[in-house]
């Protein structure tokens, strides 16, 4: 069941795992650097307990070692804990550990937590960690279980997401409900400040100062099938495929064409009145949800006229911006944990921002803290590179932008084109990824290139960064994104014969000026692939390849621009042999700074 649970869990980091379970009157523990299925194959089946902690890790204080994967031990081995997060007075601690004379192992600021634990254990456990917990800065999500009471497992949260799962006389505790979700779909979600006791019979809620806290478990709403691959070789091929259907959830009872309606529910706390007089607008995000935002800009000032900035969540909350009751602050975020976006949300609600969050993981903190906002509804998504949580990011701010535009003198005209052509995106890149085989053809230009450019102008600029990201992140090809008209002003210097450069091509009001830089492109030799507009006939004879995309309203065609780009980073990487759904070095969701 742990092993089971932690190759559900793995995508959000994997560079070495563990478990411990209590077993014989001793807690039995197994560590390796790698896979969980590498750990799987060390167990075997020699474990038999009924109680029992596991963890993969995302390196953060210490290599990648055995002694500094989880669980981590005190030192008479009677407490056994897995800890997600980062302890900020680590040194302090360590220094106050080792003037005591505890023995310590690896170099976890985790292990000291169960050093402090046992400094205070006197048999009542959950007294003991309470204790413990007031020495700890930082975040913790902990596991803690201990030979002292070999019946109770301690959940602790403080910044770090916690979730139980309530079973049928068997409870769970995770960092994410997909660990346990075949097991049972009830679940309560701890908060910051929050921990649980669970026994064979029973849990418990309460603070770190032991008031006890009710809270009636949610119902997961997924089916089991949506964290399953379903047949596709990799998560993140199936998310790509998944898009039409996700991007259906994310419009359904929001965007209706024959009422001429667009309208995100989840705003509603905000009256017409203030978001009719929003002075500005401002999106915060990481990674590819910042690039979302990015495409939520354009369509904020188009739609709607209010001025729009995007700002990178961990470079927001560091320098004192400039936001109050006139601003609106977005956060966009698939997990809804990333801590820099979640620290944004706190900085942006401190200052008096109307705040509204964009999550996919319904019950997440950013979704829970912002209160006032809309999930995209794309389901489930582990393949660490993102693609279906991006394109219904993109979807719930195209609604917005349609719904503020509306209370602000947007045309009806063009209120109507663009809800029109929205509702048509999901039948439209099924249409687009019918170009697979022809993406494919595209792979060996790319196999054996250590650096590619993808350029792209306006709306269609952040898609080259996202192309550009998608590339690098999987298939460790460097990639830069650039604005198509920025090429000469510097990656113009890298343009020979072996450089290939992805261009968005597609006819809107500045495709001249991008036939213009392509060629400038072949004019250096530079391998040009475009993603073009169907019924283009000048661009083929100008470049290598084009992949063709349906013509729809020119805001909207990054819906369908972007799944070719994803489709080639994936072939890419798939015939190179990287580890697609997990590559090197990254985590799903980043929940340290
Ligand atoms: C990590 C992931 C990215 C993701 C980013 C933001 O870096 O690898 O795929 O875009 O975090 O994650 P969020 O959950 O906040 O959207």
């Amino acid at each position: 069941m742990l092993l089971e649970g932690l190759k559900r869990l793995e995508y959000r980091g994997y560079d070495s795992a563990g478990l411990a379970v209590i077993q014989d009157g001793a807690i039995q523990s197994e560590k390796v650097v790698g896979r969980v299925s590498q750990l799987d194959e060390l167990v075997d089946d020699r474990f038999t307990g009924v109680l029992g902690i596991a963890h993969t890790r995302w390196a953060t204080h210490g290599g990648v070692t055995v002694p500094n994967a989880h669980p981590h031990f005190d030192e008479k081995h009677r407490i056994a804990l897995v800890h997600n997060g980062i302890i900020e007075n680590y040194h302090a601690l360590r220094e106050l550990l080792l003037k005591k004379g505890h023995k310590i192992v690896s170099e976890t600021d985790s292990e000291l937590i169960a050093h402090l634990i046992a400094e205070y254990m006197d048999g009542n456990v959950v007294a003991a960690i309470q204790r413990a917990l007031t020495h700890l800065e930082g975040t913790f999500g902990l596991l803690i279980l201990t030979l002292e009471d070999p019946n109770r497992l301690i959940a602790v949260r403080q910044g770090s997401p916690l979730v139980l799962g309530i079973g049928d006389n068997e409870y769970f505790a995770a960092s994410d409900v997909s660990a346990f979700a075949q097991h049972t779909r009830q679940v309560v979600y701890l908060r910051d400040g929050e921990m649980a006791e669970l026994t064979p019979t029973g849990y418990r809620t309460m603070t770190f100062a032991d008031r006890t806290v009710v809270r009636r478990p949610d119902e997961i709403t997924w089916e089991i099938d949506a964290i399953e691959k379903g047949g596709y070789d990799h998560f993140m091929l199936k998310e790509i495929f998944e898009q039409p259907s996700a991007l259906r959830n994310t419009l359904a009872a929001r965007v209706r064409a024959d009422q001429g309606l667009a309208r995100l529910g989840g705003i509603t706390a905000y009256s017409d009145d203030q978001l009719r007089s929003l002075e500005r607008v401002i999106i915060s995000a990481c990674g590819t949800a910042w690039h979302a935002a990015l495409v939520g800009e354009y369509m904020l000032e188009e739609l709607a006229r209010v001025p729009t900035e995007v700002e990178y969540a961990s470079e927001f909350r560091y320098r004192n911006p400039i936001v109050g009751e006139e601003t609106l602050a977005i956060f966009i975020s698939q997990s809804g944990e990333t801590a820099d976006t979640l620290a944004a949300l706190r900085e942006a609600k401190a200052k008096g921002a109307h705040v509204m969050g964009i999550c996919n993981v319904v019950g997440s903190t950013i979704a829970t803290e912002a209160g006032t906002g809309s999930y995209t509804h794309a389901g489930p998504e582990i393949g660490v590179a993102s693609t279906k949580a991006f394109t219904t990011q993109m979807a719930v701010m195209t609604i917005l932008a349609l719904q503020l535009g509306h209370l602000r003198n947007l045309s009806l005209e063009t209120y109507s084109t663009i809800l029109n052509d929205l509702v048509k995106i999901p039948d439209l890149i099924e249409r687009v990824l019918e170009t697979d085989p022809q993406v494919r053809e595209i792979v060996p230009i790319f196999e054996h290139t250590t650096n590619c450019l993808y350029l792209g102008r306006g709306i269609n600029f952040p898609i080259a960064l996202e192309g550009a990201l998608k590339m690098k992140e999987i298939s460790y090809v460097h990639a830069e994104g650039y604005p198509a008209a920025e090429m000469k002003h510097g990656p113009i210097a890298l343009i020979d014969e072996n450089m290939p450069v992805v261009v968005i091509a597609i006819q809107d009001p500045v495709y001249d000026k991008v036939i213009s830089n392509i060629e400038e492109i072949r004019a250096r030799k530079g391998r040009i692939i475009a993603i073009a507009t169907e019924g283009d006939d000048r661009i083929a004879s100008k470049v290598e390849k084009a992949i063709y995309v349906p013509r729809v309203a020119p805001l909207l065609t990054p819906f369908l621009t972007v799944v070719p780009l994803q489709l080639l980073a994936y072939h890419v990487a798939a015939a190179k042999g990287c580890d697609i759904d997990k590559p090197r070095n990254l985590a799903k969701s980043v929940t340290v700074e």
